[in-house]
């Protein structure tokens, strides 16, 4: 194969990786994105680790300022640096269904599916103002 060919291949091969991307259903915080059963899971673990220095209210606030962005940031956030006594402590699934109970907290409404943080899952929703039925 000649060096333009090669090229060719790699550019098409990109491509095809970043449509697949962009076409993997992007879906919001209110499409029921985690369980009720993750979200109580998550309160556990959040009285255990995050209660003493967050209380409940404090993550309205927070969410609001998230609207707009993936909700994988705010997990990175939240996986990497907290608890801020110990940071990256937890397990991923930990943060994940903490982050589970925090978006229950703002009341948005469970569904079907656990939320999970694998191949960039989290990437895909959006977090965006709860929608009153
Ligand atoms: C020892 C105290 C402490 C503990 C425990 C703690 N945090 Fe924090 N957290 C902080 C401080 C301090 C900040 C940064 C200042 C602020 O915004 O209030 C912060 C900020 C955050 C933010 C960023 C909010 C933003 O601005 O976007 C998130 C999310 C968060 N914490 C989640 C958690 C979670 C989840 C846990 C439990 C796993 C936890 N924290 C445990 C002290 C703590």
């Amino acid at each position: 194969m000649n060096k333009r060919m090669n090229r060719s291949l790699v550019i098409a091969v990109i491509c095809l990786v970043l449509s697949a991307g962009a076409t993997a259903d992007p879906r919001t915080v209110n499409e029921g994105v985690f369980t009720r059963d993750q979200a109580k899971a998550g309160e556990e673990l959040y009285k255990e680790n995050c209660l003493l220095c967050h209380d409940k209210k404090y993550f309205r606030p927070v969410l609001k300022r998230w609207e707009g962005q993936p909700l994988g940031i705010m997990y990175t956030v939240m996986s990497t640096s907290m608890p801020e006594s110990n940071p990256g402590f937890l397990s991923e699934k930990e943060y994940v269904d903490i982050l589970a109970y925090i978006l229950s907290l703002s009341r948005y409404e469970p569904g079907d599916t656990e939320l999970d943080y694998k191949d960039g899952a989290l990437n895909e929703i959006t977090v965006e103002a709860r929608q009153k039925n």
